[in-house]
């Protein structure tokens, strides 16, 4: 029976899952695949720590080059994250001829394109599907599953520590600083909190799906992205009494005539979504994916979006789909595969992403304002100026010496034509603090 042997960097988290899997679950994958899955090689900065597996068949490096190298890996599973040296380390391997499957969203996000370009011209495949959405076999469902589909919408909650602490955040009625650092001492957020708190990661992820579903290039850079770190308690029970749940969401939507993709709406934010949408049932650290196509109207993706073994269990199925095209001598059928990014080479184009101040929305604002009279008739004033009406108003403390909150949710307008009201409302001398602007998704409710 042919063998494929992999090679592993990075026997981290995932690495450990992966490494789990392939020792541990060979006889159901060798009886799914009709060829048997090898772990040949493994590299990882500390080749001593105990990982509660029995390597003794494996190779164990502390240098990456070792597996990338090496003549009997015919595929490198890269685990160890981050730009460089993972890709590095990836475009070796794709160069070496080996296949590459990896679960680093950054690397794809960023660099994506040059090694698609490079797995084509060496008749390598790679595969990401745990890049997006952990364990959730969201990619595949995208690039296969819908593949009849002109795709509408994108909704994604993809990081799993924002759900978490925003979902504590509701139940306890505690403010952002304090649930964040008990998500970090019980390991739900890292050290350094950056890209999962201020939106970048669910921004790599979104830029991925976003390709995928608009045959467009990856372009992570044209993402707007907010993050989670203004919103408050108060903000949370006041959505909820407007009947919202807060919820960073990854949105990506086409622009077009006639059925054509012209431009691509890429947008990560905090959003208010209603209380009775699936997407708002999604808590913890739970992720969940909504992809709506012309045909099969809206689909929902569930399930954990990070941890070692749904992870590593999406990776895995990356290897084994690549295993079912290997010959084990010759040429792989590669082109047997679906395309990477679901569009053949030379369908995906550079498609222009739509400005933020073009996109339309209904939106949440908090303003702190002096309790003053009159205060509340200058601002709608502003905004009727702007021809923007609104749904409600909501004062919630009164006869203080403090500012106090007034949320206030608007009509749909455009962002550029709300950012303009907003400078001038900013500029009033009852008006302290900068206002908060979050968005609101109906789902065509
Ligand atoms: N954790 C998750 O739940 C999750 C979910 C989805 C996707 N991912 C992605 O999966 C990848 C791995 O994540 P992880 O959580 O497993 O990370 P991790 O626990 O930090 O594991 C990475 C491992 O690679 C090692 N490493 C770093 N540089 C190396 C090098 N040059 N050569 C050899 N080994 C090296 C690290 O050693 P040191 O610790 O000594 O640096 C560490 O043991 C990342 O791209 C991440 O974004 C993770």
């Amino acid at each position: 029976m042919s063998e494929i042997r992999v090679g592993l960097l990075g026997l981290g988290t995932i690495g450990t899952g992966v490494a789990r899997i392939l020792l541990e679950q060979q006889e159901l994958m060798t009886r799914r695949l009709g060829k048997t899955i090898r772990l040949v090689a493994a590299a990882d900065k500390d080749t001593g720590r105990d990982r509660g597996l029995d390597f003794s068949n494996v190779r164990i490096s502390d240098d990456a080059a070792d597996v990338v190298n090496a003549a009997d890996v015919d595929l490198v599973v890269e685990l160890i994250g981050g730009y460089e040296p993972a890709r590095t380390f990836v475009a070796t391997a794709l160069t070496h001829g080996k296949h590459v499957v990896t679960a680093n969203k950054a690397l794809i996000a960023k660099h994506g394109e040059e090694l698609f370009v490079l797995a084509a011209e060496k008749g390598v495949s790679i595969g990401f599907e745990a890049a997006v959405g952990g364990g959730i076999p969201c990619l595949k469902a995208l690039r296969e599953g819908l593949a009849a589909n002109a795709i509408e919408s994108v909704h994604g909650i993809l990081n799993g520590t924002c759900n978490f602490i925003l979902t504590k955040m509701e139940n306890e009625g505690a403010d952002y600083a304090d649930v964040l650092k008990e998500a970090q001492a019980l390991g739900y957020a890292e050290a350094d909190p950056t890209f999962d708190v201020e939106g970048v990661d669910t921004a790599h992820k979104l830029a991925i799906l976003a390709a995928m579903a608009f045959g467009s290039k990856i372009r992570f850079d044209q993402v707007f992205t907010e993050g989670i770190n203004r919103i408050s308690a108060a903000d949370i029970e006041a959505a909820a009494e407007l009947g919202y749940r807060i919820k960073l969401l990854g949105i990506a939507k086409p622009h077009g005539k006639h059925g054509i993709v012209e431009q691509v709406e890429m947008r990560v934010h905090p959003t208010l979504v209603p209380l009775d949408a699936q997407i708002a049932q999604v808590s913890d650290s739970y992720n969940a994916v909504q992809i709506s196509g012309d045909f099969v109207e809206h689909t929902m993706y569930f399930g954990r979006g990070a941890g070692e073994r749904p992870t590593a269990s999406a990776v895995v199925a990356d290897i084994m789909d690549i295993a079912r095209v290997c010959s084990g001598d010759g040429p792989d059928a590669v082109d047997k595969l679906a395309p990477p990014m679901g569009f053949v080479a030379g369908e995906r184009k550079e498609l222009e992403t739509l400005p933020i101040a073009d996109v339309a929305c209904e939106y949440y604002l908090r303003l702190m304002v002096k309790d003053q009279p009159g205060v509340i008739a200058s601002v709608t004033s502003i905004l009727a100026d702007h021809r923007i009406s609104l749904e409600a108003v909501m004062q919630k403390e009164r006869n203080s010496d403090q500012a106090v909150p007034v949320i206030m949710l608007t009509h749909e307008t455009s962002e550029g034509n709300l950012q303009a009201a907003i400078s001038r409302i900013t500029a009033l001398p009852s008006v302290e603090e900068e206002v908060l602007i979050l968005r609101k998704e109906t789902f065509g409710a």
